[in-house]
């Protein structure tokens, strides 16, 4: 070999080490690079970029001229010492090189050089160092350059951790799972972790982290809010803007401080705006009759921004002026001055006030509090009236007396003051029970100076007072007098009791006996001894809403009831069979917005269409787990305001109210909606039609894995969903899937799959099981052969399962043993999974909880899902699945509803089965079969069919 420079076109040099010894036979070679360390490389590659030169361009040197060269290493941990003698025979052969393009001796001429590039792997290589040999056995060639790499994932950030420069396994199946650290200002959620790929590719990213409060996402790393913004919670949402009347100074505030004169109540949350106390109440004025005097007043003109508004009565009496000084005394007003309905906490703009004094001059104050109000330094918001009350005149009625008192009724008798006048027309007596105060009082009248009050309750305090009235009006009332009433006959209580305690006994018996009558005839024992048995064994159990007697009662119990202002409605999304499926925001006050989905109830409903509404939300309402849609809360009760809406503006707010309201059934003024998180990949079978051939296999495996961790939940709690399929799964922006749709689980009236059946049932034939499409027989077991279709839906991106055959086809197929071969692409072991859940007897299928597991050891050992279906043939006729067998191409493609093809097959010339068992993937497009869902259809059924012939041909058919 010859170190020589040459020239490129541009002149530049070029250093090569040549050998053209082409005339001699017997050429042995050598050039041997210098030691290269092996670092942290477990496996190694090396790029030759070469030319070769082309032997028939040589004249006479047939029969030595060669057109390949031989790649050797050796490995060493140190550099060999100068003058090691080389020995060929201590280096290993990587491979023979031949060019792709070698050169003729026109090209030449043309100075047209033809780079070769040749990358191998070399190793493994385990020592510290190693060499390359290239060794020439007679050929022409100019090696240009060797780039000697390994390959690396690169340090990267994914869901705010870090994860570290890192290098693959030796064992190019396996993968090194990095754990990765959260960037500063950030928690951990999940674990987070990536697996390092042999490609030096970052795979699987798992968990993650949040910023911490005072932070917030901006590029993959967590920043400090500015000042003016604040985060209040930990999590990969925005620095919000300081509420109103607060502000920050400081970068990373976690919470803004209130503006001079501007307060937080203690309740109020962080994120609230700041308030302050309210102004005076406005426009006091009083009115006054004989008995009572009434105080009105308007809101104050500031609320201080708050809506807790309450007031306060303050009275004083100020009679006349003090004779020395002439200043109005003051004092407060006597005790038994009485407001209707309180003096303090009111809610209300008025009160009204008894048993005041005649001829006497009030002051009342009133003050308008709010949640601050005492926060700071601000004087009182009092409004203030003066009042001179004047009655007929003074009392008449000095001291009454109790003659006698009974369990209901107390006899009253009272002296008139002397110089009564002698115009008394009647006297009104008026009397309340103690304890309830004033809130209700009866009066009664009487010409005669006495009374017996009835209707009154044994044992009770009673207090009355008594006014006469003249021909000039009423007189003031009497003092208060206080009475009670005897207690019960014992024995008319005790009988009471014993009565209470039988019927009690007696009911409480024949309401079990009736309970357990009802519950055996409806079939529903079985449902109650679970749930009564569960606390029991620790797990929680799903209780059907439909065993509630009022169904309602079922949704207060499962389901938190939605403020309507709460909810920001931003664009309709779908359509269920009740009304539309909107997308919006929930913004509770004091916790962060969140997306959400809103399915609505269109108005004029009926009852009964409310209730069967409701009950998705009762029943999703019981669950809880990362792989099940969750349920924030349901809008039943509130009437809808326009104003409310308004309340919370939406940053895409895309509908006008008046679209809004057309989302609420007006006919009735109250919308009903269930609230439920929102999932921004949408259903997951048109998710991967539009994905298609995007994903690797072990994301899918993935998604397969979240949809089993959701099933499992479900029949470990009790409940069946028989509407398992992928249109029925929600994915979230990070590929999670999420099982969904659960008001239908008992009449699938909403999905359009759903056909009818001979018993009367609608039912997705395409997803379920034998003995629930024959008999009804729904259990986990059924829910595991729909997953099996789901499976199978999942590798093949969404294809419809048994494609465009008819339901009644289907069932058929099914019963005569055919199965769903395997998508194109899709490994052996998941496969054989899927025949697994669609084990004709339901008693063989695995159970959820061992799906999970066979899916978590595929995930833990990758190589497990690198042998896909078209690269095996079974051991042995047994293991062959029983599928049926076509005729002709013809029948075949009628088969799988293909048959707009059978001119391009036969036009290819393929015109037997055995022909088309060999077709790969080109071949199929070859023959212009253009759309991909059709290719993918055609073949995985020649996968199958390739399975049957093998079958066939092992047990001597010709075909
Ligand atoms: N469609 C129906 N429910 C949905 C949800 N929760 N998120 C997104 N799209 C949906």
């Amino acid at each position: 070999w010859d170190a020589i420079t040459e020239m490129d076109e541009q002149n530049r040099p070029i250093h090569t080490f040549q050998v053209c010894h082409v005339m001699e036979p017997n050429q042995n070679n050598w050039l041997r690079s210098g030691w290269i360390q092996r670092q942290a490389a477990q496996r190694v590659y090396v790029e030759l970029r070469f030319t070769l030169r082309d032997c028939n361009s040589i004249p006479w040197v047939s029969g030595t001229c060669k057109e390949t060269f031989n790649l050797f290493y050796l490995q060493t941990d140190d550099p060999l010492p100068a003058a090691t003698r080389f020995r060929p025979t201590d280096y290993a052969k990587v491979d023979t090189i031949a060019a792709d393009e070698s050169f003729t001796q026109t090209d030449l001429g043309d100075r047209v050089l033809r780079l070769n590039t040749e990358v191998r792997e070399v190793g493994p290589v385990t020592l510290k160092g190693f060499y390359l040999a290239f060794q020439d056995v007679g050929a022409c060639i100019a090696l240009v350059s060797v780039k000697v790499f390994y390959k690396r994932c690169p340090a990267t950030i994914r869901n705010l951790a870090a994860f570290p420069d890192t290098v693959p396994h030796m064992d190019s199946s396996s993968l090194v799972e990095v754990r990765g650290v959260c960037v500063e200002n950030a928690e951990e959620r999940d674990t987070p972790k990536l697996y390092c790929g042999a490609d030096g590719d970052w795979l699987v990213p798992l968990g993650g982290c949040f910023c911490s409060i005072g932070h917030e996402e901006m590029d993959g790393y967590c920043r400090a809010c500015r000042p003016g913004f604040f985060s209040a919670y930990a999590g990969n949402k925005k620095c919000s803007k300081c509420p109103p009347h607060s502000s920050s100074h400081d970068q990373a505030a976690t919470i803004c401080h209130c503006d001079k004169g501007f307060y937080r109540a203690i309740k109020d949350s962080s994120t609230m705006a700041c308030t302050r106390p309210p102004s005076a109440p406005r426009n006091l004025v009083s009115l006054i009759n004989d008995t009572a005097l009434f105080l009105q007043w308007m809101p104050p003109a500031d609320t201080g921004g708050r809506k807790d508004i309450t007031y306060n009565i303050l009275c004083q009496r100020c009679d006349g002026s003090d004779g020395d000084s002439g200043v109005t005394q003051c004092e407060p007003c006597e005790p038994d001055l009485r407001f209707i309905p309180r003096p303090l906490g009111l809610t209300g703009t008025s009160v009204a006030i008894i048993d005041f004094a005649t001829h006497a001059n009030y002051t009342f104050h009133v003050e308008a509090v709010n949640g601050v109000s005492g926060l700071g330094v601000a004087a009182r918001s009092l409004a203030n009236v003066t009042v001179t009350t004047h009655q007929a005149g003074p009392a008449l009625v000095g001291v009454v007396r109790k003659d006698w008192a009974s369990q209901n009724s107390i006899a009253l008798s009272w002296s008139q003051v002397e110089q009564a006048p002698p115009d008394i027309v009647d006297y009104e007596v008026k009397y309340y029970e103690k304890e309830q105060e004033q809130l209700s009082y009866s009066s009664t009248r009487t010409k005669a100076p006495s009374v017996v009050v009835t209707g009154l309750r044994p044992s009770t305090v009673y207090v009355f007072h008594v006014r006469a009235r003249t021909a000039a009006g009423y007189t003031a009332y009497s003092p208060n007098f206080e009475f009670f009433t005897t207690p019960e006959d014992p024995d008319i209580a005790d009988q009471g009791q014993v009565l209470v305690v039988v019927t009690a006994s007696v009911g409480g018996f024949s309401l079990l006996v009736i309970l357990t009558l009802f519950l055996l005839i409806t079939g529903r024992f079985m449902l109650y001894v679970s749930a009564l048995s569960v606390p029991f064994s620790g797990i929680k159990t799903y209780v059907d809403p439909d065993t509630y007697e009022d169904p309602t009662q079922a949704v207060e119990e499962f389901a938190k009831e939605i403020d309507p202002s709460y909810i920001c409605i931003e664009r309709v999304i779908g359509a269920g069979e009740f009304g539309e499926v909107c997308s919006g925001r929930l913004r509770i006050p004091g916790r962060m917005d969140i997306a959400v989905a809103i399915k609505t109830l269109k108005g004029g409903y009926m009852d009964q269409q409310r209730r069967e509404f409701l009950r998705e939300a009762s029943i999703m309402g019981q669950f809880n787990n990362p792989n099940i849609i969750r349920l924030d809360g349901v809008v039943t009760k509130s009437k809808f305001h326009m104003s409310n809406c308004s309340f919370f503006e939406c940053s895409h707010f895309s509908l006008f109210p008046s679209q809004i309201m057309s989302f609420y059934p007006f006919s009735s003024g109250r919308p009903i909606m269930i609230v439920v998180e929102y999932m921004e990949n949408g259903a997951l079978d048109s998710f991967l039609r539009t994905r298609d051939g995007q994903f690797t296999v072990l994301q899918l495996v993935g998604m397969m894995r979240g949809i089993a961790v959701g099933m499992t939940y479900l029949s470990e709690m009790g409940y069946v969903h028989r509407d398992l399929a992928a249109r029925n799964i929600l994915v979230d922006e990070n590929l999670v899937c999420k099982v969904s749709d659960f008001g239908m689980s008992r009449i699938l009236e909403d999905d359009s799959e759903a056909a009818y059946t001979a018993t009367g049932g609608k039912i997705p034939i395409r997803w379920t099981a034998p003995e629930a499409i024959a008999y009804g027989k729904f259990s986990s077991a059924s829910d595991v052969w729909s997953y099996g279709i789901v499976m199978w839906e999942v590798m093949s991106y969404g294809e419809r399962p048994y494609w465009e055959m008819s339901n009644q086809d289907v069932i058929l197929s099914i019963e005569e043993g055919y199965r769903l071969p395997a998508p194109m692409g899709c490994p052996v072991t998941l496969h054989q999974l899927m025949l697994h859940c669609w084990q004709k007897e339901s008693g063989q299928r695995p159970h959820f909880n061992s799906v999970l597991s066979f899916l978590d050891k595929l995930i833990i050992n990758p190589s497990s899902l690198l042998t896909l279906v078209n690269d095996v043939f079974p051991d042995s006729p047994e293991d062959m699945p029983d599928y049926p067998l076509f005729i002709s191409i013809g029948d075949w493609l009628d088969s799988i509803k293909m048959s707009q093809y059978k001119n391009n097959f036969l036009a290819a010339g393929y015109t037997t089965l055995d022909s088309i068992s060999t077709m790969s993937i080109d071949d199929i497009r070859r023959i212009g079969i253009c759309l991909i869902g059709h290719q993918r259809r055609i073949i995985s059924s020649i996968q199958s069919l390739r399975l049957q012939l093998h079958h066939i041909q092992q047990s001597g058919f010709q075909v």
